[in-house]
């Protein structure tokens, strides 16, 4: 059970920060909230949530959680003039950060943090935004053990399908990269498939629904599909990010000597996208949308041209 006595601080509304920390104000505990824009935390202070107009107010909170967008992002929150840490000696005793970082940036962090004697914990999730608001999110954690067993009940309120300790340090985020490379294969992987069976008649939304009852489905191919029937590019992920992870992950298996030769053949495909969109009006703009977009650029290559079918598509998320 989360002790909900404890002060909780959070930073960051975006996407994945705003369900995460409204999951625990329902479930009871005193959350203080920082965003870089306020209005996004506001609607938030209606179920319970202080939002804070300074980084610093957060100084002497019990845990303080973060989720923003890169390292230099969080070093900035946590360390910059007017960050968490200006100001004054005070520091959280636990900071619990689940952006998707590098291990270097990480271990900068918690150097500093250990330096005001702050625990670092590094605690990734695996899902996005609807998978959070239906319970189904998970985390990866690392760092001490014993801020870990501290910090796992109020981890769990978020990421009620579990959090896995893996061990002292970064090892968390090496979990991450691991499993963004993972993203990054099936989805190229699930396009080619859904584009060969399409090509030869079958559609997409019952080739779809055919994989995704049976043993190679998964909850992503599953809430994955929607878009691929449907053409629908709203973002959950952006190919940029996905080949930043993609770059973290072929840059690790080289200094560790670990073949990944898989990996390399779907960066290099997703290479390809970035040259396509730059064919499109507003390069920028389209590479904005969904990964999965990655479709549009498969189905040239496939001499295929696309249309939505416009069919419901359950995603496994349904309340
Ligand atoms: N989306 C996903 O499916 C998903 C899944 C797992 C993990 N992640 C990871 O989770 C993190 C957040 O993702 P998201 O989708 O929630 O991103 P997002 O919607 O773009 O939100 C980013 C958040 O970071 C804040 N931020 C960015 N730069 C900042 C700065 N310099 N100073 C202060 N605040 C700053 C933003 O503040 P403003 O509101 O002021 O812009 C916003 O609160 C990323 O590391 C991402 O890789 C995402």
């Amino acid at each position: 059970m989360a002790n909900t006595t404890q002060r909780i601080g959070w930073i960051g509304m975006g996407r994945m920060g705003y369900p995460m920390a409204e999951r625990l104000l329902k479930a009871g505990h005193d959350v203080s909230i920082w965003n870089r824009t306020r209005s996004k935390a506001e609607p938030l202070a209606k179920q319970g949530g202080k939002i804070v107009d300074r980084l610093s107010d957060l100084a002497d909170i019990d845990v303080l959680f973060s989720i923003v967008a890169t390292g230099k992002d969080l070093h900035e929150v946590y360390f910059g003039p007017s960050g968490v840490l200006a100001g004054s000696n005070k520091a959280p005793p636990i900071v619990v950060d689940c952006s998707s970082i590098s291990v270097d940036e990480s271990a900068d962090i918690r150097r500093r943090l250990a330096e005001r004697k702050s625990d670092f914990l590094a605690c990734p999730v695996s899902g996005n935004a609807k998978v959070i608001k239906a319970g189904k999110l998970s985390a990866v954690a690392s760092g001490a053990e014993a801020a870990f067993r501290t910090a796992e009940p109020l981890i769990k309120v978020f990421a009620p399908r579990g959090v896995s300790y893996v061990g002292e340090g970064e090892l968390a985020r090496v979990c991450k990269i691991a499993h963004n490379v993972m993203l990054g294969v099936v989805i190229q992987n699930l396009i080619e498939i859904t584009l060969l069976t399409n090509k030869m008649g079958v559609p997409r939304h019952a080739f779809l629904a055919f994989l995704n009852n049976g043993v190679m489905g998964s909850m992503f191919t599953a809430y994955k599909s929607p878009a691929l029937v449907n053409l629908d590019w709203t973002t959950t992920f952006t190919p940029e990010l996905l080949r930043k992870d993609l770059d973290l992950g072929i840059e690790l298996a080289n200094e560790m000597d670990v073949p990944m030769p898989v990996t390399v053949a779907a960066r290099e495909i997703l290479q390809m996208h970035f040259g396509m969109a730059s064919l499109k009006p507003d390069p920028q703009k389209y590479l904005d949308m969904d990964f999965a977009t990655l479709m549009e650029t498969m189905a040239i290559a496939s001499g295929m041209k696309l249309e939505s079918e416009n069919k419901p598509v359950p995603t496994g998320l349904e309340n």
